[in-house]
């Protein structure tokens, strides 16, 4: 029986077919190369760079006393939501200390001092 048709069709197969593996090596390559890992730690760098670079600092070495959001006035800290310092006054205050809080220069770097200071200025609102 003679289905006209179906013989091109199978006639057509093995090239296809050679067509479609060489589609599914492209695809794969391209899944290999900008799914995985380049794409993931381009995220990685975005994420760490969104975080700002005061944020580590406050979180390991100012939480204890002003909480997580500068307002928690432990031991008699300043709140910072509400402090009208500037950075530069900020970046004096936690170089040298003053009063009970501690000062900070022979802890942190003067760049991480002043990314902390940054940092607390989104505690204003
Ligand atoms: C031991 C507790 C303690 C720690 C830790 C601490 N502080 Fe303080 N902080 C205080 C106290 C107490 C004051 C108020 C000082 C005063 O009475 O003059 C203060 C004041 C401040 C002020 C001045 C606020 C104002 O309006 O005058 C800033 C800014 C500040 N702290 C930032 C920081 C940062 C940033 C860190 C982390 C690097 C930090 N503090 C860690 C206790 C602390």
């Amino acid at each position: 029986m003679d289905i006209p048709g179906i013989p091109r069709i199978c006639n057509l197969l093995p090239r296809t077919g050679i067509l479609f593996l060489f589609l599914m090596i492209g695809f794969t390559a391209f899944l290999i190369s900008c799914g995985s890992e380049s794409e993931q730690s381009d995220e990685e760098e975005v994420a760490a760079e969104a975080a700002h670079p005061g944020e580590k600092v406050y979180k390991k070495y100012c939480i204890t006393c002003h909480g997580i959001d500068g307002s928690m006035g432990s031991n008699g800290a300043f709140n910072l939501r509400e402090t009208k310092l500037s950075v530069e006054e900020k970046i004096a205050v936690i170089t040298k200390g003053r009063n009970t809080m501690t000062a900070f220069e022979k802890v942190l770097k003067p760049e991480e001092i002043s990314a902390v200071a940054e940092y607390t200025e989104k505690f204003r609102q």
